[in-house]
């Protein structure tokens, strides 16, 4: 039979290559890429690029915190953001409480998210408490339902995981071919550098960027890479910050090892001196994530690894809270930056903020773009061929792009639920215009569809496990 739809006139862009095509779409998949397609109907893409839809592979979702503030984006404002963003498939976290049985975890995240998402959605774990029981029976049955990536940490009180308990999951994770995403900073190195500058008294939130030190990360990096090697197993570390932890996977690189690199937004537009506020004062808030944002001597070498394939994945690591009681702002976070909520959003900014400053400024070619923002999330998550790329047979999920529309980023055109955006007045040049998960349109000019037509995807092994 015919066609549904056709896009035609545009410029299909993929990680391999650019060219001249239309898109002809049957079923929510694609179905044909020529000349001359015609459907009863048709988006006219004219002046535009033609992306595979965005893969936000890192973002978190109506987590709750330990100290009860609350997160500002459910699934549904996440999801309506992401899809305004330019994104049609996000990748949240299913977040384990310590004692809590991870599948309960899975079903309790899937009940938030099941018939509000606006775009396709598939869950990392974050194992928190590898109990002989969690290591044993929940995470391997879990990886077999199609949970093929999960997430550990080295630092934060609730979450921690000391180096043995590492090592359990990592042999875990081996066995049953997960790929596990590492948050590398060193908690003790932390700690301590926290209680020295609360005795100093420093404890406006510009001195959580000091806390986390850079020196901390890298040190957290190379353990997380020995302890991958000692298994035998590949690694993503997530949320590179800086020069230092980067060197580290240069390193184990140079040597054959199997790690895998994510950094975001905030590492290429953000420094520490932004958390000193206005005048070290508590808006400096409003940067505080982890790791914090470095320097310019550190941004210069992101671009470099996003350039040259030190980084595989360009993630927002979308993680909100309003600068208010509900959020950054309680009492407590007043006494010291050790409680003030780590994260800021970002998951409808990521796309424009890498595309503007790095393809509209000459630093990264149209494929690396959609190689870090879509394709390689798609195979390290076990998403690819059916998303990432744009090949028949593939979802037809596509980002309409108009690369010369130029404005600045602006709180009151977002879409999450959070009431500030870190890149207020940031002059973006290059903005998705329309978003089409499975050949329907979930955003068009700013303006999301009120459906929520998101589907929960089940994930094959990660492509990092492939023989080579
Ligand atoms: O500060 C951040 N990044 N918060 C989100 C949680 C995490 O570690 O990714
Ligand atoms: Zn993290
Ligand atoms: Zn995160
Ligand atoms: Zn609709």
């Amino acid at each position: 039979g015919g066609l549904d739809l056709v896009i035609t006139g545009g410029t299909v862009v993929t990680a391999a290559d650019s060219y001249a095509a239309d898109i002809g779409i049957k079923n929510g998949r694609i179905a044909q890429i020529g000349t001359g397609l015609a459907a009863s109907e048709r988006i006219d893409a004219t002046g535009l690029l033609v992306l595979p839809g965005g893969i936000d592979a890192h973002v978190h979702l109506d987590q709750p915190t330990s100290d009860g503030t609350t997160m500002a984006d459910d699934f549904a404002s996440g999801t309506r953001s992401a899809a305004a963003g330019g994104n049609t498939t996000v990748l949240p976290f299913a977040l384990q409480i310590k004692g809590q049985s991870l599948r309960a975890c899975v079903e309790d995240y899937r009940r938030k998210a099941q018939g509000n998402c606006h775009t396709d959605v598939a869950f990392h774990l974050i194992v928190s408490d590898p109990t002989p029981q969690v290591l044993g029976q929940e995470l391997p049955a879990l990886v077999q339902d199609g949970f093929t990536s999960f997430k550990v940490f080295m630092t934060y009180d609730d979450l921690v995981l000391n180096d043995a308990q590492l090592l359990d999951v990592f042999e875990v994770a081996r066995r049953e071919r997960a790929l596990v995403m590492v948050h590398a900073e060193g908690h003790d190195a932390i700690r301590h550098l926290t209680r020295r500058l609360e005795s100093e008294g420093r404890t406006a939130p510009y001195y959580h960027a000091q806390a986390h030190a850079q020196i901390a990360e890298r040190e957290a990096t190379h353990r997380a890479i020995s302890h991958a090697q000692l298994i035998d197993m590949p690694i993503v570390i997530v949320h590179v910050s800086g020069r230092d932890p980067m060197e580290q996977i240069q390193w184990a690189r140079g040597r054959g090892l199997k790690v895998f690199a994510e950094t975001c937004p905030q590492y290429i537009t953000l420094t520490a001196e932004d958390l000193r506020g206005l005048n070290m004062d508590f808006d400096g808030a409003k940067y505080v994530c982890s790791p914090p944002p470095r320097d310019a001597d550190s941004q210069a070498a992101i671009w470099q690894g996003l350039r040259d394939g030190t980084f595989d994945i360009f993630s927002s690591d979308h993680c909100p809270f309003r600068i208010d009681a509900t959020g950054k702002d309680t009492p407590r976070a007043r006494t010291s930056f050790k409680w003030v909520p780590n994260g800021i959003p970002g998951v409808e900014t990521r796309l424009p903020i890498l595309f503007s400053e790095g393809v509209s400024k000459g630093r990264i070619s149209l494929q690396r773009f959609v190689a870090l923002t879509s394709t390689n999330p798609a195979r390290l998550y076990g998403l690819y061929p059916r998303k990432g790329s744009i090949a028949v047979g593939a979802d037809a999920d596509l980002t309409l792009w108009d690369p010369a529309l130029s404005r600045p980023i602006r709180q009151i055109d977002l879409h999450h639920g959070c009431d500030y955006t870190p890149y207020e007045g940031m002059q973006i040049t290059g903005w998705p215009v329309r978003t089409i998960l499975r050949g329907r349109t979930i955003a068009l000019d700013g303006q999301v569809c009120s459906e929520a037509g998101g589907q929960e995807l089940s994930r094959a092994t990660s492509e990092a496990f492939a023989r080579d």
